[in-house]
């Protein structure tokens, strides 16, 4: 039963009932009911970040509330926020357990700590001990740094409220929103009522009081946010710090920016004092090899306006199995057997009876339609077993006939690969190629052209002087 405040509300046609249930009576659906507040007078539904009030020309519309920016002295976080943290957002800041939201958190905590403000940080995952602790290994005890963050074990969504506005902090920090829970709901913390209704609340802070507000939240397995989706829809930012857990690579990307663009990723490393920033991001994804592998294609992608040189790795081996495995990490899976499809069809690599496994080294994930290329090469030259030669690199979007097309930004790509020292390119027809001093341009057509500029015929290659 709900408490004297809560209902259950069909998230699917808004019926109201006072017992959860599986299925709404009303309409029917499974699994839509959720817990929520139900107050005398409806909350109001303006925002001082909104505006409210009498409508006014757009072109005066919030003038005077200039946009107060926080730089939080992590320089890769204030590129993928726009310049620093806006007074009155609220970010939500997603990943998976044990990626380092916690650690990156405590780090902006004495980012702006360290500019005078007090810092807010409510813990519900572990104890302040615990923070303390990590805080020591991070090296931020000590000094007026650590006094400026003051930490409470705390998940009561009003009592944090209340701490706050006494506190009136530069930063209010809450780890994280799946451990929060309002008392006027009956649900467990995490439960989509309370993670939404918790977010509502800290949301009204941020607005009424002028903080900022980082929450952190768990993702699933799947790549969602655990919780609500409805959240991503409430906050202003939403942040993901994605990586291979085991290597030490972090890529934090903005996939909602209400104050900044969404395109701007930021590079870190994870080492023993916390997440520091990468001095060259564009090389950071290269891995580094001996001698030119089999299966192994550099491709220039653009993730924003920052150019990052990945290496695409495929391996290829008879199948044992009925149906040939396909694995895919960092690439989308639907984009590789399209791949594998045309390479059948149209460039005579059959790979029918083979396993197929792709990757991107460091644990990117990119979904760049130039990415195809870069692939299929990859994919060429392990079943080949033939490596490119040494310093080239690849980029390019293929098509269901085995036609290239051009991608955008390919002179800052090939730029940049230069700066890298690569000296080859295999690009499309397609789109202007202007010459990139110290690139050496092979133009294709089709993939079929493109699999015979990477991987030559030995006796032609040989005749070529090559
Ligand atoms: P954490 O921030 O606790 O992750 P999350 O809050 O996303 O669950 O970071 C967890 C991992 O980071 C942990 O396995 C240890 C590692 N780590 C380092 O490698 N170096 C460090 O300085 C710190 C603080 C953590
Ligand atoms: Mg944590």
């Amino acid at each position: 039963m709900a408490r004297a405040q809560s209902r259950y509300v069909c998230q699917s046609c808004g019926a109201s009932v006072v017992r959860w249930e599986g299925q709404c009576r009303t309409c029917g659906e499974w699994n839509t009911l959720v817990e929520t507040v139900v107050r005398d007078a409806p909350r109001p539904r303006t925002n001082s970040a909104a505006g409210g009030g009498a409508p006014v020309p757009l072109s005066h519309a919030g003038e005077g509330d200039a946009e107060v920016r926080r730089p939080t002295g992590i320089g890769e976080l204030d590129r993928v926020l726009g310049g620093g943290l806006v007074a009155g957002s609220v970010v939500l800041l997603g990943g998976e357990p044990g990626i380092g939201k916690s650690t990156l958190l405590l780090q902006v905590a004495a980012g702006v700590a360290t500019t005078g403000a007090i810092v807010l940080y409510a813990t519900g995952e572990e104890s302040t001990t615990q923070v303390r602790l990590r805080a020591s290994r991070l090296g931020l005890t000590g000094g007026a740094v650590a006094d400026a963050i003051r930490v409470v074990a705390e998940t009561g969504v009003g009592r944090i409220t209340d701490l706050a506005r006494a506190e009136r902090p530069g930063l209010l920090v809450v780890d994280s929103v799946q451990t929060v829970a309002s008392e006027e709901l009956d649900g467990p913390p995490g439960s989509v009522g309370q993670v939404r209704e918790s977010t509502l609340r800290l949301m009204e802070l941020a607005k009424a009081e002028d903080v900022p507000v980082i929450l952190a939240g768990h993702v699933t397995k799947d790549g969602t946010l655990a919780g609500p989706k409805t959240l991503e829809h409430l906050v202003d930012v939403v942040l993901s710090i994605e990586g291979d857990r085991t290597g030490g690579l972090r890529l934090l990307r903005a996939a909602k920016n209400r104050y900044g663009s969404t395109e701007e990723v930021g590079v870190f490393e994870m080492g023993d004092r916390g997440l520091a920033e990468v001095a060259d991001p564009a090389r950071a994804f290269l891995a580094d090899h001996e001698s030119p592998a089999p299966g192994s294609v550099v491709a220039p992608v653009l993730e924003g306006s920052r150019p990052l040189l990945v290496e695409v790795q495929a391996l290829v081996a008879p199948t044992s199995f009925p149906s040939p495995r396909r694995t895919a990490s960092g690439i989308d899976p639907n984009r590789l057997a399209l791949l594998i499809a045309v390479l059948g069809r149209r460039a005579g690599i059959g790979l029918g009876s083979h396993d197929v496994y792709a990757n991107l080294a460091g644990g990117l994930s990119v979904s760049e339609p130039g990415l195809d290329l870069p692939l299929a090469l990859a994919l060429a030259s392990s079943l080949r077993d033939r490596p490119l030669v040494p310093g080239t690199v690849a980029i390019g979007e293929v098509g269901l006939l085995g036609e290239l097309r051009g991608v955008g930004g390919l002179d800052r790509r090939l730029r940049e690969a230069a700066r890298l020292g690569f000296t080859r390119a295999i690009v499309p027809r397609a789109g202007r190629t202007a010459p990139v001093p110290g690139i050496e341009l092979m133009v294709v057509a089709s993939l079929a052209d493109a699999i015979r500029a990477a991987l030559p015929d030995p006796v032609e290659g040989r005749r070529g002087g090559a």
